[in-house]
């Protein structure tokens, strides 16, 4: 039932406030005036100390499922207090690459039924590893062959672009980073910042979405183009892979997600007056560098639209140069929540206004349960 929507996707981009308070729902507790703010994952609870004890943690998935590990990435690099390592399903299948009995193999699936993954996670069963589950489906071949895990709880996803599973994923596994950092002291000012944030973020994603005329605008200007770069680094690299993806799957069009980081080391050779880049440069410990990276762009006469925190347009566009998209503000590791939804709007009326079918997308299947 689409409700009063054209498309699954229009839904699905719109429902994340409330999505997101459904992934959230009992898993986080305020406390009263001296408790600590924490976190609850009921799934996991009688794992957390083999988690903790474990020599790695391997994220494991496909598509946009491995692209929301990737965004989660800091946080628990930052709070877990295990080294945290990223695995393209298929890759890790290809390399047959190390899985380890004192390893915790996280799979991250929406569907749950993705062969790729279903395959990685019964090589990481076969080779002794804590394999745990991250889905939207309930009684799925992922939830079902895991050891525990979280179900995201977002409702059920129809289009076959994977929007508001993304970003409950990024907040399960933000939730995760929290609950296996556990309550150091060290960490507490920041831990209950995070939780804070994750309390607010439906109301910030609201607020977000009122881009969508804005991004429409955005889509009529770039309806005809060939290309799109997506530019992000730290916190917002998953979020130029996720925005890219977005584009080229269901606008077909080709769209390029690029760490920023690269930029000098053959991107660069692309830029010219014509091909649009947009530059992710929200405010965080890797600010600085994105706005040496938009002066680049703009030294080479590229055409530069810049993602920025709300009120910063002045310090990402000197002189007033290109177009810029602002957004709200939250805690760094949740802002790729929110800087992606401009993105998945974009996608959205690009594909409309170039008249392809949003929710089934030329040659895609939303769960691919062949290799
Ligand atoms: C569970 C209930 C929820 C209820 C809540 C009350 C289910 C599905 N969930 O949620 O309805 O409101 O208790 O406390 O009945 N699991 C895996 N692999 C996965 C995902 C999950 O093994 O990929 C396991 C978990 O380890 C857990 C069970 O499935 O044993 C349910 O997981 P989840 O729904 O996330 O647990 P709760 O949030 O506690
Ligand atoms: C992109 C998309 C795919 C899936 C991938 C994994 O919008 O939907 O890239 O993310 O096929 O699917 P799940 O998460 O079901 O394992």
């Amino acid at each position: 039932n689409k409700g009063n929507y054209e498309h699954y996707m229009q839904k699905e981009i719109h429902e994340q406030p409330e999505s997101l308070k459904t992934t959230m729902r009992g898993r986080l507790i305020r406390g009263g005036s001296c408790k600590a703010k924490t976190v609850l994952l009921g799934g996991l609870k009688d794992h957390f100390k083999t988690i903790r004890r474990s020599r790695r943690i391997v994220f494991i998935g496909c598509g946009t499922s491995y692209n929301a590990a990737l965004a989660a990435r800091p946080i628990l690099d930052e709070l877990s207090g295990v080294p945290v390592t990223m695995e393209i399903a298929s890759d890790l299948l290809d390399r047959q690459g190390p899985i380890y009995r004192e390893d915790t193999a996280v799979f991250v699936s929406q569907s749950g039924e993705t062969a790729d993954t279903l395959q990685a996670l019964e090589y990481a069963l076969e080779n002794g590893a804590l394999c745990v589950g991250i889905t939207n489906t309930v009684g799925s071949a992922i939830a079902r062959h895991t050891h525990c895990g979280v179900h995201i709880n977002a409702g059920a996803e129809i289009g076959v672009a994977s929007t508001k599973a993304y970003t409950s994923q990024i907040v399960v596994m933000a939730m995760l980073a929290l609950a296996i950092g556990g309550d150091t002291i060290s960490s507490q000012t920041r831990r209950e910042a995070i939780i804070d944030g994750l309390f607010d973020l439906p109301n910030k994603v609201r607020e977000v979405l009122n881009l969508d005329q804005e991004m429409k605008d955005l889509a009529k200007l770039l309806i005809a183009e060939q290309s799109l770069l997506v530019f992000g680094r730290g916190y917002n690299y998953a979020t130029a892979l996720e925005g890219a993806l977005k584009v080229k799957e269901v606008a077909l069009m080709h769209s390029e997600g690029i760490l920023a980081g690269e930029m000098k080391h053959g991107p660069l050779a692309l830029v010219d007056e014509n091909l649009p880049i947009i530059v992710i440069a929200t405010r965080d410990s890797c600010f600085s560098k994105q706005q040496s990276v938009i002066q680049q762009l703009h030294a080479r006469k590229g055409r530069v639209i810049v993602m920025c925190s709300k009120g910063e347009a002045v310090s990402v566009c000197p002189g007033g140069l290109g177009r810029v998209i602002e957004v709200p503000h939250v805690e760094d590791c949740l802002q790729p929540v929110i800087n992606v939804v401009p993105l998945q709007l974009l996608a959205y009326h690009l594909t409309v206004l170039r008249g392809y079918n949003v929710d089934q997308p030329r040659n895609l299947a939303k769960s691919v349960t062949t290799q």
